[in-house]
């Protein structure tokens, strides 16, 4: 009776393992470029992702399947903030696309608990996306500058700090 939702479950399992992973990525690409704004959010957003594997991995040992650890996408190795912006933007479209499906589908066959829980995940994924479309949308307002402040106030983090301030 189960089985559909701990299939879907673990497809969910493999996309949100996808997800920290190219957050992650985008992390450290921005953090290496300067753009602490963005470094933050991507890290943070990737926590979010792994925290909702591990709530997803509870139901399906809950339904007494078996948790597949596999992402279903490789990492995309993309270094520019707009391209990354608009792929994260993108992959939650999708998720919450395919868990309001998933969601549908579970309450068909009576599992109201797995629709619940999907439900809730795409709460958390259309406030992601609305945080990566603003950022998208600050990029195209202001251009460089969006990019170039975000610079500016790292160097600025890293003078106060360094106590030459006194
Ligand atoms: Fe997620
Ligand atoms: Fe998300």
């Amino acid at each position: 009776m189960y089985e559909k939702s701990i299939e879907l479950l673990n497809q969910a399992v493999g996309d949100e393992l996808s997800a920290v992973h190219q957050y992650m990525y985008c992390h450290f690409q921005c953090d290496d470029q300067g753009y602490d704004l963005l470094a933050g959010l991507f890290k943070k957003t990737a926590i979010e992702e792994m925290m909702h594997i591990e709530k997803i991995a509870d139901r399906i040992l809950f339904l007494k399947g078996d948790v597949e650890l596999k992402a279903s996408q490789d990492v995309n190795k993309i270094h520019n903030v707009k391209d990354m912006l608009e792929l994260v933007s993108g992959m939650e479209q999708q998720s919450i696309k395919d868990y309001n499906n998933w969601a549908l589908a579970c309450a068909s066959h009576a599992d109201s608990a797995t629709r619940k829980l999907f439900e809730s995940l795409v709460e958390d994924e259309e406030r992601h996306y609305g945080q990566f479309a603003n950022e998208l949308e600050n990029l195209q307002k202001y251009g460089e500058h969006y990019l170039a402040l975000q610079s500016i106030e790292r160097s600025k983090n890293t003078f106060m700090q360094s106590g030459t301030t006194k």
